[in-house]
C-alpha cells in the first residue's frame, strides 16, 4: 500500500484515481510517498523523509518552500488552470461590486428598519448608491495565464476593451491589445486586475509609483495574492480618491475595514467544481510520477513524459546536468530505452531496462543524484 499524507481536506476525487487497492490517503499517514495539500504552510514543516513528490491542489506555490524541496530531489506539481474558471467568476463580481455600490447597498438595506414602508424606503434612499457600469471601459489584465485569458473573453463579451501585460506571452489570438510595457496596462486601464504569482518581481508592484502612473477613478482587483499590493500606498492612494475602489480576496490586518477597500475571504478557487478539478488534476499527476515517473506540470523539475518500453524504470534528478545522462548510460549496462530533459540546472533522466538495475549500478549513481527511483 503507498501512503499519501493530506495536509488539507482534498476532494475525494482523488480517490478515483490514486484508488485504495493501491493507495492509502490520509492525515497521519507515517510513511508516504507524496503530499497532497491546499494552502497548508509547509515552509516551518518537518517532511517526513519517505516523500518523494508534494501536489498542491491549486494554481499558487508560495506556501510550498520550492528550493528546499529540489535540493531534497522532491518534485511539487501545482495544478495550473484547473481553478480558473471559478476565479474568473469571482472577477466579474469584483468587476461589478468595484463599479456598482452594491456593497453599499446590501450593508444599508440590511439595517433599514422594519417599519413596514422598506419598499419606500429603498426607493428613496437608492440615489445614494448611484454606480457606473463597465461596459465601453477597458480593463487592464496583468499576466495572460489561464486566468487572465478566462477574464479577457468574459469581460469581451459584456462589452468592455482589454488591454494584457504577460513578460511570458508575446502573442495572443485574442481580440485585445497585447502589450510589452507594464505602464501601458496602468496608463490605459478604467480597471485593473492582477493574474501573476507573488515573486520578487511582482511583489510590492502595485504601490505609489505604479498608481500615479494610472488613471484617476482607476478600480483595482487583486484576487492572486496579497503581497502583490503595497498596502499603505493602497490606502493613501484610496484617501486620495486617485483609486475608486481596491477589491482583494487576500485580506489583511492593515486593510480591513477602510472605506473603499472591499473584502471577502480568500474564495477565488472556493466553488465545488474548482476543488475536484484540482484535486483530479493533482492526483493524475502524482500517480504519473509514482507509477512511472513521468513529470507534467512540476514547479521545480522538467517537462518529461515517456511510454514504459521495458519491464523496470530508473528515474534519476540531478543538478549535474553535464555528466548525469552519460553517468546513467554507463552504469546501466541494460537499457532499452532512455530520455532526459533540463530545466535551469535540473536534469532528469529516466532509463527503461529490460532487467532490474544492478544495486551497484544504482548506488555509484546516487552519488551524483539529488533522487534515484527505480520503479
Ligand atoms: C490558487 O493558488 O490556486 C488560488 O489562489 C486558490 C488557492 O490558493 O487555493
Amino acid at each position: 500500500m503507498v501512503e499519501i499524507l493530506k495536509l488539507n481536506e482534498i476532494s475525494n476525487m482523488v480517490s478515483n484515481i490514486l484508488t485504495p487497492d493501491k493507495y492509502s490517503i490520509t492525515a497521519d499517514a507515517k510513511d508516504p510517498k507524496a503530499i497532497i495539500l491546499r494552502s497548508f504552510s509547509m515552509h516551518d514543516y518537518n517532511m517526513p523523509s519517505s516523500v518523494v513528490a508534494v501536489a498542491r491542489a491549486g494554481a499558487g506555490v508560495n506556501n510550498i518552500p520550492i528550493d528546499a524541496m529540489t535540493q531534497k530531489g522532491v518534485c511539487v506539481f501545482n495544478t495550473p488552470g484547473a481553478n480558473a474558471n471559478a476565479v474568473k467568476e469571482l472577477v466579474i463580481f469584483a468587476l461589478l461590486v468595484a463599479s456598482r455600490k452594491i456593497y453599499e447597498g446590501i450593508n444599508w438595506t440590511q439595517n433599514l428598519d422594519k417599519d413596514g414602508a422598506v419598499a419606500k424606503q429603498v426607493e428613496k434612499g437608492k440615489k445614494a448608491f448611484v454606480g457606473q457600469e463597465i461596459f465601453g471601459k477597458t480593463l487592464g489584465i496583468v499576466g495572460l495565464g489561464a486566468i487572465g485569458k478566462l477574464v479577457a473573453n468574459a469581460v469581451l463579451a459584456l462589452g468592455m476593451k482589454v488591454i494584457a501585460y504577460d513578460p511570458f506571452v508575446t502573442s495572443t489570438d485574442l481580440a485585445i491589445e497585447l502589450t510589452s510595457n507594464i505602464n501601458d496596462v496602468y496608463a490605459k486601464s478604467d480597471y485593473i486586475t492582477l493574474h501573476v504569482p507573488a515573486t520578487p518581481q511582482t511583489k510590492n508592484s502595485i504601490n505609489k509609483d505604479s498608481i500615479a502612473l494610472m488613471k484617476d477613478g482607476v478600480r483595482i482587483i487583486n484576487l492572486a495574492r496579497g503581497e502583490l499590493v503595497n498596502n499603505d500606498d493602497i490606502k493613501q492612494a484610496i484617501a486620495d480618491k486617485k483609486v475608486a475602489k481596491y477589491v482583494t480576496d487576500l485580506p489583511n490586518d492593515d486593510i480591513l475595514g477602510v472605506e473603499g477597500i472591499i473584502t471577502i475571504p480568500h474564495l477565488g478557487a472556493s466553488t465545488a467544481e474548482a476543488e475536484d478539478n484540482c484535486a483530479v488534476m493533482a492526483a493524475n499527476q502524482l500517480k504519473d510520477f509514482l507509477e512511472n515517473g513521468n513529470i507534467v506540470n512540476s514547479v521545480n523539475f522538467p517537462k518529461l513524459q515517456v511510454e514504459r518500453v521495458g519491464n523496470y524504470r530508473v528515474c534519476v534528478i540531478s543538478n549535474d546536468i553535464e555528466n548525469i545522462l552519460s553517468k546513467v548510460s554507463a552504469s546501466l549496462k541494460n537499457i532499452v530505452g532512455i530520455s532526459s530533459a533540463t530545466r535551469g540546472n535540473i536534469c532528469y533522466v529516466i532509463a527503461d531496462l529490460s532487467s532490474n538495475a544492478d544495486a551497484t549500478a544504482i548506488e555509484s549513481i546516487k552519488e551524483d543524484a539529488l533522487s534515484v527511483r527505480v520503479l
